[in-house]
């Protein structure tokens, strides 16, 4: 093959690659960008140790104390570029309408002038010489096990080494998917660039990034372009872009999945197994529940992890619904994580881990609001400034940024179910929808048919908490924990999952059962009335129990509920009132409940399917009975 060598830059393609479109689209990238250098990731341990060693000279990353905390580092972020930028995020199909209302659209061809060609009045493209002065890395990854058939291949090229080495935590990433594409295999491309150029002579800071920020999805060429973060979300191209976005728009034409659900495997103490996908939106648990600890009284019972975040589901010869996790490592929320709600996380973390905008603690550990009950009597904070108990009750301020991460490699996991890299996936025998909700949608409800089942993740929603801007409390609907993540119209995608449950069910297959949770009802006295995490088991153990046409039901207006007695109450005391409240439907609400989801169907109206206010229909006629 052709090695090219341009003007000046050499491509320093390894012998390895045997893709020539690969190859050129690297060399068009580099001349648009300008980049200093081009670097192949091989995805190797030596890489990573000389990529972290070069990140720490550069102070991107501090290395934390080697006894407490082996092999881990901190990075601290520009102040501005702590989160995902939904209001940045666009989805630039060729009609807007494909887009849909939930998602921004910009015009395809005005977005590449915008970012590629510049505009016609002379305004140059954002990428045009974004990484000058930078090393471009060319980073392959699998989402999904290598060579499996649910996998596929990425490649991003950044300008970011904190991305490179994230990457290679978070995905297969590395010589091992360019084997997998070989000479002709197809790719998503993914471009990032923290907006940065550096003019020569020019001091790095730790963070690059730009004020300006776009992440772009074109989804009828599968492509992302990603500007001016270097955030996880942001700036990871391979799991909300890629495994979210891009994927649904490939499952929607290629009839499979791909779900913001975390996957977990569940064993009985007799040794029976069954698989669950459970959809909750961001900072709802999902990392909790996929490594939840049964409690007392389970003895015997294991839950282990599949996935934390996503999952791509496909169906298989015998009509099942097979799952993977894309991933290969867990970027998740750091504060509120402690031994009480997640041990098995907090083991996870205890050495390989790179920490963002956590408390750094004066004997070189980390530290973050929730990891234990009083916090150090010192610590330096997110931003690198003192922080002590007395100046956080003074100005309110927090160690750690709500929104802090960890960044770890599944292999850490002690529960790691011995399935997670499977290539043919887990069988799945139970979808799970969960929103947060303090009042109305019941502890747990089993939908009696698929659509009914598509009808609560459709509507489900979440009440927004003091974390978020604008007012706290209110509902924002998130259908399938997809809102931020849909990569086309969200009434087609409702369409794409009644037709693949119609489709199964024609050729006779067993489609997993759909239930609806809600841990998070509330009390006359504003707290949370169901003790959730581990106990959360319970709730599991009925859905089992139902698999198995064991455990008992009784219908109500929105599904199946449990009775008190349906559930397992060993070593818990909760009342039969308290059970109640978690439980109860209450009319009133219900039917303030569904004028909320007409607001959603008139939004949603393009293509809305008739399934869905047909069951809401049928919703209303059982609460008038
Ligand atoms: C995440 C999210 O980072 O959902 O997983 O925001
Ligand atoms: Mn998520």
């Amino acid at each position: 093959m052709n090695r090219p060598v341009m003007e000046g830059l050499r491509l320093n393609v390894p012998a390895y690659v045997k893709h020539a479109r690969l190859v050129e689209w690297v060399a068009r990238i580099a001349a648009l960008t300008e980049a200093a250098e081009v670097y192949w990731c091989d995805g190797s341990e030596a890489e990573y140790q000389r990529l972290t060693e070069q990140l720490v000279a550069a102070g991107t990353l501090m290395k934390l104390d080697p006894a407490r905390r082996p092999r881990s580092f901190l990075a601290r972020s520009d102040p501005g570029d702590v989160a995902r930028v939904e209001d940045r995020t666009f989805i630039c199909s060729r009609r807007q309408e494909d887009a849909g209302p939930t998602n921004n659209w910009m015009d395809p061809a005005e977005m590449r002038a915008l970012l590629e060609t510049g505009r016609p009045d002379g305004t140059p493209a954002l990428f045009k010489g974004a990484m000058r002065g930078r090393t471009m890395y060319v980073v392959p990854f699998s989402m999904g096990p290598l060579g499996s058939h649910i996998s596929h291949i990425g490649v991003e090229l950044t300008d970011s080494p904190y991305v490179a080495v994230s990457m290679r935590v978070m995905t297969r990433m590395g010589r091992g998917a360019l084997d997998v594409l070989g000479a002709d295999g197809s790719f998503v491309p993914c471009v990032h660039t923290v907006g940065a150029p550096l003019a020569s002579g020019q001091k790095d800071v730790a963070w690059p990034c730009n004020k300006t920020k776009y992440i772009v999805h074109y989804p009828e060429t599968r492509e992302i372009w990603s500007y001016g973060s270097g955030y996880g979300g942001n700036a990871l191209l391979g799991k909300k872009c890629f495994a979210l976005r891009i994927a649904s728009t490939m499952g929607r034409d290629q009839g499979w999945l791909a779900e913001h659900m975390l996957i977990l495997g569940v064993t009985s103490p007799q040794g029976r197994k069954y698989h669950v996908a459970a959809a909750f939106p961001s900072a709802c648990g999902k990392t909790n529940f996929s490594m939840l600890v049964p409690p007392a009284g389970y003895e015997g019972w294991k839950v282990t992890t599949i996935g934390d975040d996503i999952a791509w589901i496909k169906p298989h010869a015998d009509g099942r619904l097979y799952a993977i996790n894309p991933e290969a490592g867990y970027f998740g929320v750091a504060p509120g994580t402690n031994r009480h709600t997640n041990p098995n996380c907090m083991d996870s973390l205890q050495s390989d881990v790179i920490f963002t905008n956590v408390a750094l603690t004066d004997d070189g550990d980390v530290w973050w609001e929730g990891m234990t009950d009083a916090p150090p009597a010192h610590l330096v904070d997110w931003q690198g400034k003192d922080w002590t108990p007395a100046i956080a009750r003074e100005t309110g301020a927090k160690a750690a940024h709500p929104n802090a991460r960890f960044t770890v490699a599944s292999t850490r996991n002690p529960v790691l179910d011995h399935q997670w890299d499977d290539p043919n996936g887990v069988p799945i025998d139970a979808f799970v929808f969960g929103g947060r909700r303090s009042t109305t949608v019941p502890l747990v409800a089993e939908a009696r048919s698929w659509a009914e089942g598509v009808y609560m993740a459709a509507t489900m929603g979440s009440e927004t908490t003091a974390a978020q801007a604008g007012a706290t409390g209110v509902v924002r609907r998130d259908p399938f924990a997809m809102l931020p993540f849909m990569g086309y119209h969200m009434s087609d995608y409702f369409q794409h999952w009644l037709d693949l449950g119609s489709r199964l069910e024609r050729e006779g297959a067993t489609l997993p059962r759909i239930y609806c949770v809600n841990w998070f009802r509330k009390g006359a006295d504003g707290r949370f009335v169901w003790p959730g995490y581990g106990e959360n088991m319970r709730v599991l153990e009925w859905i089992l129990g139902r698999l198995e046409g064991k455990a008992g039901g009784e219908p109500n207006a929105f599904g199946i509920s449990p009775r008190y007695d349906d559930l397992r109450w060993d070593c818990l005391p909760f009342t039969r009132e308290q059970f109640a409240s978690v439980i109860g439907i209450d009319k009133a609400a219900w039917r303030q409940e569904l004028a909320l989801h007409d607001e959603l169907f008139r939004q949603l109206a393009w293509h809305l399917p008739a399934e869905l206010p047909a069951t809401k229909a049928h919703i209303e006629e059982r609460l008038a009975a």
